[in-house]
């Protein structure tokens, strides 16, 4: 079964969204397999999105990750990884289909409520980043 990192981000934890979040999620039949509510530092985020270093929105996204606390979770499923970006929506809320997460909670298209892995290479990568294998509990 496929495995996906998933974050809830600051500006929904922020908000109390973490119940209606991850009843989305369970409702389209993902389980949560681990979960922890954690405050990320500025280095910490940027080591996390690493990957947009280059882009000229990076340092806002990492003081933005580390504003508040997130809630840093593993789903399980299906094809977990393309389904959780479906159940998330687009990433700028404009463009999210109506019922998804981001369409119903994001504010922008940086405050936009959740991350998701967008390949298996990088959910391994990204669950090992936040997780031990002991605290992966199918
Ligand atoms: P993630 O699941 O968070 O990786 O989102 P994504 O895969 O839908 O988007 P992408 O990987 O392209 O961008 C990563 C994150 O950077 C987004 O989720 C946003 O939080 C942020 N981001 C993307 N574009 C912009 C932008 O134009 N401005 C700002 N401030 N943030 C952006
Ligand atoms: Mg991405």
């Amino acid at each position: 079964v496929e495995r996906t990192l998933s974050i809830i981000k600051p500006d929904a934890t922020k908000r109390n969204l973490t119940g209606k979040i991850n009843a989305k999620f369970e409702d389209a039949g993902l389980r949560i397999v681990a979960q922890k509510r954690i405050q990320l530092t500025p280095a910490q985020a940027g080591k996390f999105y690493e990957v947009h270093a280059e882009r000229p929105f990076y340092g806002e996204l990492c003081d933005f990750m580390a504003s508040e606390p997130v809630v840093v979770q593993v789903l399980e499923g299906e094809g977990a990884i393309a389904k959780n970006r479906e159940v998330m929506g687009a990433t700028n809320p404009a463009d999210a289909a109506p019922g998804t997460i981001r369409a119903e909670f994001a504010e922008s298209v940086g405050e936009n409520s959740v991350h998701g892995s967008d390949a298996p290479e990088t959910a391994a990568q990204e669950i090992a980043f936040f997780f031990s294998g002991l605290e992966l509990v199918g």
